[in-house]
């Protein structure tokens, strides 16, 4: 993977930081001159991701949250949202739109929404030892990427 830029986030897991969490990362990929679209639908995945996290991993009690973003080379971006919380019992049923273990209360979209606003979404789970929701989206587009990217090894402090 040739990563041209990364950045990782670790807060404590409250619902008043998944717009810190949306809010970074969205500042994060700017340089990739995304789509207003493009740049929505990414906070909206990173928010479904946390507030899982917030909601079911942790179920609202004390835990760490780290976010993890990539941007390579091609315009690929890869988020990562990890928690150390309760785990998923079986994430092929998790991830089937409407499924939700606190159904009534939740509609059980929110891994729906990451799957259909970003390219790909992986999800690894072990009861008991936590969650990472992998999501990659690509902005392959305009000059902006290369050009932000490439400008980078013209300063003088990389030259
Ligand atoms: N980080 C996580 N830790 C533990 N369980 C999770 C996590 N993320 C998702 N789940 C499980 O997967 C199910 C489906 O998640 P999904 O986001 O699709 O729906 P929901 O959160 O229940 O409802 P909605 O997102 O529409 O409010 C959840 O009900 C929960 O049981
Ligand atoms: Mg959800």
């Amino acid at each position: 993977m040739d990563v041209l830029n990364e950045m990782t986030l670790s807060f404590s897991s409250k619902s008043m930081n998944e717009n810190f969490a949306r809010a970074a990362v969205s500042a994060f990929v700017l340089p990739l001159d995304p789509t207003i679209n493009e740049l929505a639908d990414i906070k909206t995945a990173v928010s479904e991701a946390v507030t899982n996290a917030v909601i079911h991993g942790y179920e609202y009690g004390e835990g760490i949250i780290t976010v993890n973003a990539k941007i390579c080379a091609g315009g690929r971006i890869v988020i990562k949202v990890k928690d150390k919380g309760k785990g998923i019992e079986d994430v092929k049923q998790a991830l089937e739109p409407l499924f939700s273990t606190v159904g009534g209360e939740r509609a059980g979209l929110g891994f729906a929404v990451m799957q259909s606003f970003m390219d790909t979404l992986k999800v690894k789970s072990r009861p008991g030892n936590g969650t990472v929701v992998t999501m990659e989206k690509f902005i392959i587009r305009r000059s902006a990427h290369s050009e932000v990217m490439s400008n980078d090894k013209n300063r003088p402090e990389n030259v």
